[in-house]
């Protein structure tokens, strides 16, 4: 959940390190620091800063410390172990304030860890499991902090990605990744390593991922990696092409906007090389015809807003394909003794690829000898890397906390694989794939007409800001879409909210419904649409204020309800990824209006890299 960066080389280090935390702060900002390697007359010594809070904290706290250095390492900090302070924030010392590390990720036996190293005289200045890694590492005595590195991975039980930097060899970074993200960059000023690409691409655009049990040196003209055994291994590095203003805000207000408003090129991009001049393709399966036709069941597994993708799919999935689909929590499916049926694909979807909950249950499925294919959108993420097949979407990097485009791109190719399995399977007719095929090619245009219409719905918001609580109601393909409309205003404007199935409002929750209440009726014109007509005049008749969000033309509605907003026509099963543009715009509105930070909100982290 926290986030790392670390340079060396000819540059302004403190400099380098203070922008790359501003662009990893999304992963995690309670506190941060930075450790700097200075030269003194003879020999150098470690400047440390840090600081509780956000990074502006310690930039302001910067500003007035002397630090000079071309080596160092900064993180910024979401807490796990130990409560967000200045003590808890990394980068964490040795008894003698040398050997210096950050670390992202859980050690599970920090505790009797710690226990033998003080026994063994050392003292401790924080709460934090990573404080053991600089000890265990002093305790090795090595002149070469790869060794000791190597030596004290294998001691820790756990997750991380770690760095480490020691006086004794100044110009020297050294890494190990044990399951958390790892990346180095190189450039002819120096090299880096950090916990993503976005957080060193203004500096460089050529990259190597190290992969899991990895460990890795880092001077400033080369970069070593070695793997679990000590032995060099050779990779080529790779170079990335976003440009760096598609990392950055764009001219909007926060990275959520302007994601939002990204979602016809991330659809379209994620449409790109799959569906072209009538035709499907998912090379990236793996998958022959014989293998699909075979399948019995698809089993997906997700969290969150994923878990939302992964419920549209079910729905398309099921109804054109004509495959049983079942779908699980990341976080339930690793505990529950899950039933492995032969012939059948576990898909995983993650946008970051790090959610450790979706991980382990790519692994547990493995185990039980399962074909896992994932849906991700970070290109060499651990999801990517340990599934079977990994399909892509290309939504872009995506910065806000808050899961909008990398969502949509998933729906997406739900829609897509849906289709193709359906085709290969013959369970559709020549005629509903073709009229399929042209409804999926005008989805980004449809996407752009909402967005035109984004001053409406923000008028809406602006009416309704104060109310006390929300229900989202869907039923059928608007369900999966009502539950992410909750959780997209839950998580930015701390407001409660539930998505729930309209038909099952009168079994419980309608108690809720009062004039405090704004019931959001998801109901484009489907073969559901009438039963939600009666559903939301039930809420409606307690006093809540009701807002629709329906099909172009659907006139005599708008007169019923307080307010309304219409979407383009759509087929009923793709409905879906439209109606969710208006409960993303909606929900940041609304938050806005309460004066929230859409982009970082309180208590999240944008991968979910702890249980
Ligand atoms: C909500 C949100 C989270 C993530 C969840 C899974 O806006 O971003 O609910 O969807 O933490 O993350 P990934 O998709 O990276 O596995």
């Amino acid at each position: 959940m926290c986030g790392i960066v670390a340079y060396t080389g000819r540059g302004d280090c403190k400099n380098i390190l203070l922008s790359g935390l501003k662009r990893l702060e999304y992963r995690g900002y309670d506190s941060a620091g930075i450790a700097l390697l200075s030269p003194q007359k003879k020999a150098y010594t470690v400047t440390l800063v840090k600081e509780a809070g956000k990074i502006r904290e310690l930039e302001a706290e910067l500003a007035h410390t002397k630090m000079k250095g071309h080596c160092g390492i900064g993180h910024t900090r979401w807490a796990t172990h130990g409560e967000p302070s200045r003590e808890n924030a990394h980068p964490h010392q040795d008894c003698l304030g040398q050997i210096s590390v950050v670390h992202n990720g859980i050690i599970e036996n920090y505790a009797q860890l710690r226990e033998q190293l003080e026994a063994q005289g050392h003292t401790f200045a924080s709460d934090t499991d990573t404080e053991v890694l600089p000890h265990l590492m002093e305790q090795e005595d090595s002149n070469d902090l790869l060794v000791a590195m190597q030596k004290v991975v294998k001691k820790i039980k756990g997750s991380g990605a770690i760095v480490a930097i020691d006086p004794r060899n100044p110009q020297q970074l050294v890494g190990a990744r044990i399951a958390s993200p790892l990346v180095a960059g190189i450039s002819k000023n120096g090299n880096f390593l950090a916990s993503d690409i976005p957080a060193v691409l203004e500096h460089t655009r050529r990259f190597l991922i190290i992969h899991d049990q990895e460990t890795v040196k880092v001077t400033p003209h080369k970069v070593e990696i070695f793997d679990k055994e000590g032995r060099a291994v050779k990779r080529e590095p790779f170079k990335v092409n976003w440009s760096i203003s598609s990392a950055q805000k764009g001219g909007f207000a926060d990275f959520m906007l302007k994601e939002i408003f990204e979602q016809p090129q991330g659809v379209k991009e994620t449409m790109r090389g799959r569906l072209s001049g009538g035709q499907l393709r998912f090379e990236e399966l793996n998958m022959d015809e014989q293998q699909i036709k075979g399948l019995k069941k698809i089993q997906i597994i997700a969290c969150g807003t994923s878990y939302h993708a992964a419920l549209a799919g079910k729905q398309v999935i099921e109804k054109w394909a004509r495959i049983p689909v079942e779908v699980d929590y990341g976080s339930e499916y690793r505990y529950r003794d899950p039933i492995m049926v032969p012939d059948s694909l576990l898909v995983a979807i993650t946008q970051s690829g790090e959610t450790i909950d979706t991980l382990a249950a790519i692994r547990e499925a493995k185990k039980r000898g399962g074909r896992v294919a994932a849906i991700t959108n970070i290109v060499g993420s651990s999801a990517a890397r340990e599934s079977d097949a990994v399909i892509y979407t290309h939504a872009g990097p995506e910065i806000g906390v808050c899961a909008t485009k990398t969502f949509t791109a998933q729906v997406m190719v739900m829609y897509l694989m849906g289709l193709y399995f359906a085709r290969i399977k013959g369970t559709i007719t020549e005629h509903s794939y073709r009229e399929l095929m042209e409804e999926l090619d005008a989805i980004p245009q449809k996407i752009q007409e909402i967005l035109n219409g984004s001053k409406q719905i923000k008028k809406i918001a602006d009416r309704t800001s104060r109310y006390a609580c929300f229900l989202f109601l869907g039923r059928v393909y608007s369900l999966p879409m009502a539950l992410e409309g909750a959780l997209k205003l839950k998580e930015i404007s701390y407001i409660h909210a539930e998505g729930y199935p309209a038909g099952e409002m009168k079994h419980g929750p309608i108690a809720l419904a009062d004039k405090k209440t704004v019931v959001v009726g998801i109901m484009p014109q489907d073969a559901v649409y009438e039963k939600l007509v009666s559903n939301i005049q039930e809420v409606k008749a307690r006093g809540a204020h009701l807002f629709s969000i329906s099909t172009q033309g659907n006139d005599r509605l708008a007169k019923n309800v307080d307010d309304c907003f219409h979407i383009p026509p759509a087929a009923p099963a793709l409905s879906g990824i439209l109606t969710v543009i208006v409960l993303q715009l909606y929900a940041y509105y609304i938050a806005k209006n309460l004066g929230r930070d859409v982009d970082q909100p309180r208590n999240l982290a944008k991968s979910v890299t702890v249980e």
